[in-house]
């Protein structure tokens, strides 16, 4: 595609139509302004969440994908949009080294539509082990398939004990063990290696729940991590909690065969494999433009940017405090203090989370934007 215009005039000029509140107060029925407010709202200083910062051209991706409204359950009727699909998508199939995907509406979809597959591989088995800091969307999936979730221990940094998952398997060979690359609270990944080798031994499904740690994964630092990721059964990840995406915009990859987007035809044959009903451009045309505008190395800067300023606030901390401060090593930082932050938890400048049994407080560092001065200085009142 021709690069017709730089991203910063791009960007500016799409400020300019779609982000100028005067306007748009004006073509909103009354009563709309304190929604409006809260839209126009400046998020730079606030962490407490997943909420990333949109790249450049994430807004025209979206009145794109408003204009085109096509549905891909008719992709026959719709073939630049199946290629716009199939091209973001080839993207992560490259880099985790799986062959089927699929874009959807979230992490917890994704759980759900791994534990399906697993389940219906392997119908004599039940168990499945995952860690007490997995999201709780897999007991979800777990409570819905009749699965039986057993979650097991955590070690000091917040991820699955490799020897609790050793003997869980020898007592009781799984369905399927869930891993999670980027844990909720702390951003914790998981032991890959141990968890592939347990997998492959006692043969079950082997899924990673990337939904925050996916974009930390396909840096190149950390080929080695990837490299064992890839010998999962299904991975997910979620563009819009760590790829500067606007929501809804998430990616199930499998090594086994899903019903495609290509082959199917729903009225002749339905698309039984899959979770996703009708589904268009929303789920990726804005992820598309902003690859095909700014490239994947735009992609790799920014979320090393996140990880910068999230390293430097940990920084911050242990240099001007003695509070016990915790990393998961994915952009996510937490600490612990007899200060009452009550007030910066109702800004959403940080949220409440519990590592082990010690209440923290919780800086996301998702938006490629938060800067670790500023959010340092949100804190200093309190020093
Ligand atoms: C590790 C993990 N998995 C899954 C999810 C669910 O993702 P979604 O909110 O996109 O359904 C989350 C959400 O925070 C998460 O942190």
């Amino acid at each position: 595609m021709n690069h017709t215009l730089p991203a910063e005039t791009a960007n500016r000029l799409l400020q300019q139509v779609l982000n100028q509140p005067e306007d748009i107060k004006s073509l909103l029925p009354t009563g709309c302004e304190a929604l409006l407010d809260e839209a126009t709202a400046q998020s730079l200083d606030k962490a407490a969440h997943m909420t990333t910062g949109l790249a450049p051209y994430s807004q025209l991706g979206m009145q794109l994908a408003a204009l085109h409204q096509g549905n891909l359950l008719s992709a026959e009727l719709y073939p630049q949009l199946l290629e716009a699909e199939q091209t973001s998508l080839k993207w992560f199939k490259q880099h985790f080294q799986l062959p089927y995907a699929q874009f959807s509406h979230g992490g917890s979809y994704n759980n759900l539509q791994a534990l399906w597959q697993a389940r219906d591989a392997n119908r004599k088995r039940k168990v499945v082990y995952a860690s007490t800091a997995c999201h709780y969307s897999v007991a979800k999936a777990c409570a819905i398939l009749g699965l039986e979730l057993q979650t097991l221990p955590v070690n000091k940094q917040d991820q699955l004990d490799s020897d609790a998952l050793a003997h869980a398997c020898s007592i009781f060979p799984p369905l399927a063990i869930i891993l999670t690359v980027g844990t909720s609270a702390l951003g914790a990944v998981d032991p890959l290696q141990d968890a592939v080798t347990l997998a492959r031994h006692y043969d079950c499904w082997l899924h990673v729940d990337a939904a925050w740690g996916g974009a930390w994964l396909m840096l190149p630092e950390n080929a080695d991590s990837l490299e064992w990721a890839q010998q999962a059964d299904s991975l997910c990840l979620d563009p819009h909690k760590s790829l500067f995406q606007p929501r809804p915009c998430s990616v199930y990859l499998s090594r086994h065969s899903l019903a495609s987007t290509e082959q199917t035809d729903y009225l002749a044959q339905a698309p039984t494999q899959r979770l996703m009903g009708s589904y268009g451009a929303e789920l990726f045309l804005p992820l598309w433009l902003n690859l095909t505008m700014l490239g994947e190395d735009w992609f790799v800067e920014q979320t090393r940017q996140r990880l910068t300023q999230a390293a430097k606030f940990t920084a911050l901390l242990q240099q001007h405090t003695d509070w016990e401060v915790f990393i998961g090593g994915t952009g996510i930082v937490c600490f612990s203090t007899h200060k009452d932050l009550a007030k910066l938890v109702e800004q959403g400048v940080f949220s409440l989370a519990r590592i082990h049994d010690t209440p923290v407080y919780r800086a996301v560092f998702a938006d490629y934007r938060t800067d670790s001065d500023r959010l340092f200085m949100a804190l200093h009142p309190f020093l």
